[in-house]
């Protein structure tokens, strides 16, 4: 992809993503590795640097993780941090133990050596520790760079090898210098600094040409950020080869298939538009279990979409919205993670229609395919959508799903979104939306009861998903959104609001 590039061999750390980041926030391409890739391979893709992760191990426990040796031999600038430091000084002689004092949070960090990797820095700087064991015994030829009250060897160098090692973690924002840190890195790997949107998008058209050739490549668009930019970039590179394929499940929020299409059809991408409403609902009719509701969904997403496609002539290639993170998940040392609810995408699909896959976005992280969103001219609407859950209003109709109460809902949804909107807090929270509950409360309308629905509203802020806290709405807002909805929402008499966090809750209610 880039032969100017700084790969990070990953020990495991939870920070390990957060490095790729940085050094591409300075505009160098880095990929993650796991720490055994071998010396081969690491010469195949010829870096200019060297970053070794972080991680939960010890150098001096039996089968501690350790990188090919022959990476040191290299002549390229390698920087170690935190379990890496603890790698390094292991390997050239010095001595490692589990400290007494653990170290968690912000230290001070004392800079005795103001050059290459420190260059800029201030005498004293904040730092973030987060390690048990440390370096008691500098290795021979290192020199300590910085101390902290706990950490004696807290940072040390080795110039005439250019190889660094920081116990602490420059890739968090706590460390308040942590970008010049790595500013200084990437200066002494002498990396072209080329890594920005345009060079991607040129690269990655010429590369989809070069595969597809004559061929045709098919696509499954949802209107979400991930699969519009790929139908756009792809689009970009081989116009009407490309069939975009969207399937109306009868799960979707309030006109979104229109809103869908014209985005497609404005700039002239072919997009076939299949309204399989009727058939999802029929599967989905008596089906209360959750994970039966999402594994119905997709399985028939992917018969639906393969008997479609055979129908309009013969592909070879699949494109598909894949991000970085999807992919190092699988390479990281960490264990797989359980599965509390089997997620909905298009998997499945490439071994069973016999297709190659094409995924133009799986080197990049979802702000840098935001920022290619922009370049490709997808409105920022679009961009910057809440996430939406494959199995769509499904999971938000609790219970049986039925298109009575989907249009309840989406008309709730529709109140929700406008209203957080108005507020300005779409874009500050990750997700906001309503449930429809199973249940039915009396209420009073005019002079008549009233026997109705409820729904609840979710607000939560979240960085990733994988933890959510609900969001203190203001009473006013909560009111306008409350009002509203029993007002203008026929079938809906009460709403309540979720003030759950994740864990234990989860985001979406099924
Ligand atoms: P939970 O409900 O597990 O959701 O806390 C975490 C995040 O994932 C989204 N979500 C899904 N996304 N397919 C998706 O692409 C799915 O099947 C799916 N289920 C949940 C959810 O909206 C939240 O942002």
């Amino acid at each position: 992809m880039n032969n100017d590039s700084i790969i990070i061999l990953d020990f495991g750390s939870q920070y390990t993503q957060l490095i790729a980041r940085r050094i591409r926030e300075l505009n160098v391409f880095s990929e993650i590795y796991p720490f055994n890739i071998s010396f081969e391979k690491i010469k195949e893709i010829n870096p200019k640097g060297i970053i070794l992760s972080g991680g939960p191990s010890s150098v001096y426990e039996k089968n501690a993780p350790f990188p090919a040796p022959q990476i040191f031999e290299l002549n390229i600038p390698i920087l170690g941090l935190c379990y890496g430091l603890q790698v390094i000084a292991e390997i050239f002689g010095g001595k490692v133990k589990s400290s007494q004092l653990r170290e968690y949070g912000l230290a001070i960090l004392k800079i005795k050596n103001k050059k290459s990797i420190f260059a800029g820095l201030k005498d004293k700087e904040k730092v973030w520790m987060s390690h048990g064991d440390k370096v008691i015994k500098i290795p021979k030829g290192f020199e300590v760079a910085g101390k902290t009250e706990n950490s004696d060897y807290a940072a040390i160098v080795n110039e005439e090898k250019k190889i660094y090692g920081l116990q602490f973690h420059p890739e968090v924002i706590h460390t308040e210098s942590g970008m010049k840190i790595f500013e200084n890195f990437i200066k002494i790997c002498k990396t072209k600094r080329n890594w920005v949107a345009e060079t991607y998008i040129n690269a990655t058209i010429k590369e989809i040409r070069e595969k597809v050739k004559d061929d045709k490549v098919l696509c499954a668009v949802s209107g979400g950020v991930d699969s519009t930019v790929t139908a756009f970039l792809i689009n970009k590179a081989i116009g009407k080869k490309l069939i975009c394929v969207f399937v109306n499940n009868g799960l979707l929020r309030l006109d979104e298939e229109k809103k869908v299409i014209k985005m497609f059809e404005r700039v002239g991408i072919n997009v076939h538009y299949i309204n399989a409403e009727k058939i999802f609902l029929k599967k989905l009719k008596g089906v209360v279990d959750p994970e039966k509701k999402r594994k119905i969904i997709g399985n028939l997403f992917i018969k639906v979409f393969e008997n479609y496609s055979k129908k309009i002539g013969k592909f070879k290639f699949l494109a598909q919205g894949t991000l970085y993170p999807d992919l190092i998940e699988s390479v990281s040392v960490k264990g797989p993670s359980a599965t509390i609810k089997s997620h909905h995408n298009v998997g499945g699909l490439p071994e069973k229609m016999k297709l190659k896959l094409i995924e133009p976005l799986k080197f990049l992280f979802k702000d840098e395919v935001r920022k290619i969103g922009e370049r490709l001219g997808i409105p920022l609407e679009v961009l910057w959508r809440q996430p939406f859950p494959g199995p769509g209003l499904a999971v938000r109709v609790i219970g049986e799903v039925t298109k009575e109460k989907l249009d309840i809902l989406r008309n709730a949804d529709n109140i929700i979104i406008d209203e957080i909107k108005k507020a300005g807090y779409y874009n500050k929270v990750w997700q906001s939306f309503g449930v429809l509950l199973p249940v039915k409360t009396v209420g009073v309308m005019g002079d008549k009861r009233t026997y109705e629905n409820v729904i609840a509203l979710r607000v939560v802020y979240s960085k990733d998903g994988m933890t959510a806290d609900w969001v203190n709405l203001p009473y006013e807002l909560l009111n306008k959104i409350s009002s509203r909805i029993i007002n203008e929402v026929k079938g809906v008499n009460r709403v309540v609001y979720d003030i759950s966090n994740k864990p234990p809750s989860t985001i979406e209610w099924e």
